[in-house]
Formats: C-alpha cells, sequence, structure tokens
C-alpha cells in the first residue's frame, strides 16, 4: 500500500493517464449531473445565464439557416443542444458521460426535441463532410495530450463541410499565472464528491514545461485501494491556439474572450477560437 501510495505521489510523466473514470464514474457523475444542472454553480457547465448568451451568440455567427447540421462534442446533459434545438438547428450530441447523455435523453423525448445523443468516445468519431458547424464548449479541448489535440482537430476538420465552422474554448496562461505546486489532502468520514463512502483524498498539483498543469487526486477507498484521476490543462496564447488550428488545415480564425462572443483582451483567462474549414 506505502509503496503504491509513493508511485502515486511522485510527479508523473506528462500526460500520464488516470487509473479509472472521472466522467464517466457511476458515483462521480451524479455528483457532476447535479453541477451541470444548478443554473448557478460554474463547474461543470457555465452558469446557465451565460449559457444562453453564448447560445444567442453561436446563433449570430453561424446561424441555423446557413449552419443548420450542428455536432457538439462533449455535450454533458445537453444544456447547449436543448436550447440550439429550438434555433432551428439539426443536431447530434455527443458524450461518454452515461448519465448525462441518458439525462439528455430522457429530456428530449418530455420535451419531444427529435436531438441524436450517442455515448462515445469523441476521439473515436469519424465523419466526412456531414456538419456545418461542430462546437467543443468548457474548455475541454485543452486537456488532451499533444498527439490527441492533434488527432481530434484533424477528426473534427474532416467531420465539417468545406465552409463549415468549428466554435471551442481554451484557457490562456493568465488561468494558470498565479498556480504554483502544492500538495494537500483531506478525509471525507461520508460520502462526498469521489465516492459513495468514507474515503482520503491527496490532491496535488504538477506544473509541466509547455504550459502545461496537472491537478491529480489520488482517492483510497474505506479497503485501502487507490485510484487517481489526473485532470490535465495546457493554457494558450493566441499564436500557440492559431498555429495548432492552421496545421490542421483550418484558416479564418477569429478570436474572443469567451463564447458569448466577448471581444478579446489580454488579461482575459479563457479564449474562445471560431475557425473554418
Ligand atoms: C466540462 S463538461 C462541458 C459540458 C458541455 N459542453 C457544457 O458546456 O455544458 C465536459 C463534458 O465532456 C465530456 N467528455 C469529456 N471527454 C470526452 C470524450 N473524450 N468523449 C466524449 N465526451 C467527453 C464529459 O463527459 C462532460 O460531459
Amino acid at each position: 500500500m506505502l509503496n503504491e501510495l509513493f508511485k502515486y505521489l511522485k510527479k508523473p510523466d506528462l500526460y500520464e493517464q488516470s487509473t479509472s473514470e472521472f466522467w464517466d464514474d457511476e458515483h462521480i457523475s451524479k455528483g457532476m449531473l447535479e453541477a451541470h444542472l444548478n443554473p448557478n454553480w460554474e463547474a461543470a457547465s457555465r452558469c446557465h445565464d451565460f449559457i444562453d448568451k453564448s447560445v444567442e451568440w453561436i446563433c449570430k455567427i453561424a446561424p441555423s439557416s446557413t449552419n443548420r447540421i450542428l455536432l457538439d462534442l462533449g455535450c454533458g446533459p445537453g444544456m447547449y443542444t436543448e436550447r440550439l434545438y429550438n434555433k432551428g438547428y439539426i443536431i447530434t450530441g455527443i458524450d461518454y458521460s452515461k448519465r448525462s447523455i441518458n439525462y439528455a435523453k430522457e429530456k428530449a423525448q418530455e420535451r419531444n426535441q427529435d436531438i441524436n445523443y450517442i455515448y462515445k468516445n469523441y476521439m473515436e468519431i469519424d465523419y466526412k463532410n456531414e456538419f456545418d458547424l461542430v462546437i467543443l464548449i468548457y474548455c475541454d479541448f485543452a486537456v488532451l495530450s499533444d498527439s490527441n489535440r492533434e488527432v481530434l482537430l484533424k477528426k473534427i476538420y474532416d467531420s465539417l463541410k468545406p465552409g463549415g465552422k468549428f466554435v471551442f474554448d481554451v484557457f490562456t496562461l493568465k488561468e494558470f499565472e498565479d498556480k504554483k505546486e502544492n500538495k494537500t489532502w483531506y478525509i471525507s468520514e461520508e460520502s462526498g464528491f469521489w465516492k459513495p463512502e468514507k474515503h482520503i483524498c491527496l490532491e496535488s498539483r504538477f506544473i509541466y514545461e509547455g504550459d502545461v498543469s496537472l491537478e491529480q487526486y489520488v482517492i483510497i477507498d474505506k479497503d485501502g485501494k487507490a485510484d487517481v484521476i489526473r485532470n490535465w490543462f495546457k493554457g494558450y496564447t493566441k499564436d500557440t491556439i492559431i498555429n495548432e488550428v492552421k496545421r490542421a488545415g483550418f484558416h479564418k480564425i477569429d478570436i474572443y474572450s469567451d463564447v458569448t462572443g466577448k471581444a478579446y483582451f489580454d488579461t482575459s483567462n479563457t479564449m474562445c477560437i471560431v475557425v473554418e474549414k
């Protein structure tokens, strides 16, 4: 047990993977769904008034009259898709949280919304020239390793029709400016975020070259078994994100501060990128 813990508390190699599920874990996904659905809790989704503004803006820059066939990658329980459907888009939403996709499907049925929800890892999509608009919202692109980001950008490019748009957001370096490496821990005496019964959480932050940081959680359950969840984040500058999308073949690159279309400013924590195939 101690040897295992020593192993987990050492700084991992860049982009070393988690040992268990995060979004699709039976227990964690309950808390995440609650967070998505809470209108004022900026955790799994942004606050709902932000999402409303975001949808209005997306409809301006890529209206359903010209960009009707839409793919939402990491759609969660459908916070964007349910709104965009009402604006006239034909929508496919993909997510690998079973709980979120099941919730989205139930709600679509209740509301009589014909949305195609798919439980799938978006790294495995294989569409060719099918969509007018692809969105990937709430900074999920930058949790991927260098090679996975390259693969995903290529898949998104291929999935778009010529002239189709891709809208996504990332964190800037500003988000990580004051964050230092650290280690801390806590005991949860009963059910908590990570486990349905008592557990210990050893939390670490590690900083890497290339503007990458890792939030690592080692969760020790009541039987002494340890799971490790690693959430990686890359921070971007305008230049670094422009280079990546250009390498994938995109052009007409517009940069905003966020997904409501706020003009870009240097101290913004996020950046929204709109590119065209
Ligand atoms: C931060 S949440 C954002 C959800 C949604 N875009 C929103 O803003 O409300 C990220 C979502 O992406 C999903 N996700 C993360 N990685 C994924 C992958 N490789 N394939 C499919 N879904 C993924 C998670 O299950 C989660 O629902």
